[in-house]
């Protein structure tokens, strides 16, 4: 059992606090936000994850996690400080890193002559941030007159691979767990937490952990904008984009995953991580063409099922048209980035009323478009049901791929446009029913 402080408890904090409660350590989970540490205090979980419910019931039944907006408290009872805080973009591309540098002060203030207290990084943070970390918060216990700060603390790196919607899972049955740390015996100490699990650990120095998490997301995000771009192709030759990825991902240094064409990525990782990446190289000298147009060609594809309802429904002016699905991804209310963005503003600009429905992101979303709500008025609807959304719609663009929508009443969408940016669909079987589209697919 070890005492650990997660501070920030948004999607990767409060699943990885609960995860390492339900493991058997002493979780203080902290955040700024009160109204979200009071609703924890309650018992009830801010954010949709499947499966966090259950693990946080039981890490609480068990005593092992507690919750609080108190720095003093949780640096005071915590060897490991996690630091979970949102990194997001700034307009420049760069990672904004004023909540992480805040809570580096909040720290600092906490740590006293004689401590030692583990810093570990699991935020996203473009490299060299823990080497920088070190310097901050070394001055910041200077001025407050401890004499040898570096022997009060050390940073680690633990970035966090999670998936929203499959985060209690991808914790607990981590592919890898990375540690990167400029003294070993911290690095396996922060290793040691993960124990239980077994999962295979890489430990590395603190650069190299860091850039371990941004080359895995610019990857994943360059097979997506990849099979978009050949899915695009296929479009022009009758080519059949699904098949031709089932092919590739046979070859097994190729493999299956992260090969689904579609309306592009969205969320609150892929192209703030990429962005971030292209400016760390760029400051450094690099010119990082191809991640440049992984985002290039991602923001084109988010607009592709729009295009292709212009192909049918060229005035788009005074036609309503249904969108199913708004959060980034399916199982998950996170509206981040999320492609309906840009579809339904594309959609109220040329005149259409939009119905929009999500099985779980419509609070989030209504946050949103908060804007677009004002400015529109009631051209944009928000309905608590997939069906109430068709009625009266003269076309329908499916966004995220959601489970309820693999097998609906077909018969509701008779005589209408169906635009499919997520591939759910069997062309030869909807064609019967409707004028029907998707992406790379004959
Ligand atoms: N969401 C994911 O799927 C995912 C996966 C892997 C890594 N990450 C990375 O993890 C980090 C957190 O992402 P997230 O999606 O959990 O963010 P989030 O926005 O859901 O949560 C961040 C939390 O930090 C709190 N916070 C902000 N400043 C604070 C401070 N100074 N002290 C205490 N709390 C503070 C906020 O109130 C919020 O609750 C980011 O760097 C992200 O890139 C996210």
């Amino acid at each position: 059992m070890k005492r650990i402080a997660v501070i920030g408890t948004g999607y990767v904090g409060l699943v990885s606090g609960a995860c390492f409660a339900y493991l058997g350590h002493k979780v203080i989970g902290l955040d700024v936000d009160e109204e979200k540490i009071e609703k924890l205090k309650r018992g009830e979980v801010p954010i949709y994850e499947p499966g966090l419910d259950r693990i946080l019931e039981k890490a609480i039944e068990n005593g092992n996690i507690e919750f609080t907006t108190d720095y003093g408290y949780a640096v005071k009872n915590s060897d490991f400080i996690f630091i979970a805080v949102g990194t997001p973009s700034r307009k420049d591309g760069s990672a904004d890193l004023s909540y992480v540098e805040s809570a580096y002060r909040s720290i600092a203030e906490h740590i006293s002559d004689g401590d030692f207290k583990i810093v570990v990084n699991k935020s996203t943070v473009p490299v060299g941030t823990g080497r920088w970390a070190k310097e901050f918060i070394a001055g910041l216990l200077r001025e407050k007159g401890i004499k040898e700060p570096e022997k009060c603390f050390e940073v680690v790196s633990n970035p966090e691979f999670l998936r929203e919607g499959k985060a209690v899972e991808d914790f607990m049955k981590p592919d890898r767990v990375v540690v990167g740390a400029d003294d070993r015996d911290v690095a396996g100490k922060v290793a040691s937490l993960y124990e239980k699990l077994q999962p295979p650990i890489l430990i590395t120095d603190l650069p190299t952990a860091e850039m371990i998490k941004y080359a895995s997301n610019a990857f994943l995000a360059t097979k997506i904008s990849f099979i978009n771009e050949v899915a695009n192709i296929c479009e022009k030759f009758g080519a059949d984009v699904t098949v031709v990825a089932r092919g590739m991902g046979l070859d097994h240094r190729i493999s299956p995953h992260f090969l689904r064409a579609g309306c592009g990525f969205g969320g609150s990782c892929f192209p703030k991580d990429v962005k971030a990446l292209i400016h760390t190289g760029k400051v450094a000298g690099e010119e990082p063409k191809l991640l440049e147009a992984v985002i290039d060609v991602n923001e084109r594809q988010k607009l592709k099922p729009v295009e292709k309802l212009l192909n049918h429904i060229p005035d788009l002016k005074g036609k309503t048209v249904a969108v199913w699905g708004l959060a980034f991804k399916p199982e998950t209310d996170d509206m981040r980035e999320a492609p309906s963005i840009p579809i339904v503003r594309k959609l109220l600009e040329l005149g259409a009323v939009v119905k929009a429905y999500d099985p779980v992101a419509l609070e989030n979303a209504k946050k949103v478009f908060s804007e677009d709500i004002k400015r529109f008025g009631d051209r944009l609807e928000f309905v608590e049901d997939k069906y109430e959304a068709l009625e009266g719609a003269d076309a329908l663009i499916l966004v995220t791929e959601w489970k309820e929508f693999k097998d609906v009443d077909f018969d509701k969408l008779k005589g209408k446009v169906v635009i499919d940016g997520r591939n759910l669909w069997e062309p030869s079987v909807m064609k019967q029913i409707c004028t029907y589209e998707s992406i790379g697919r004959p």
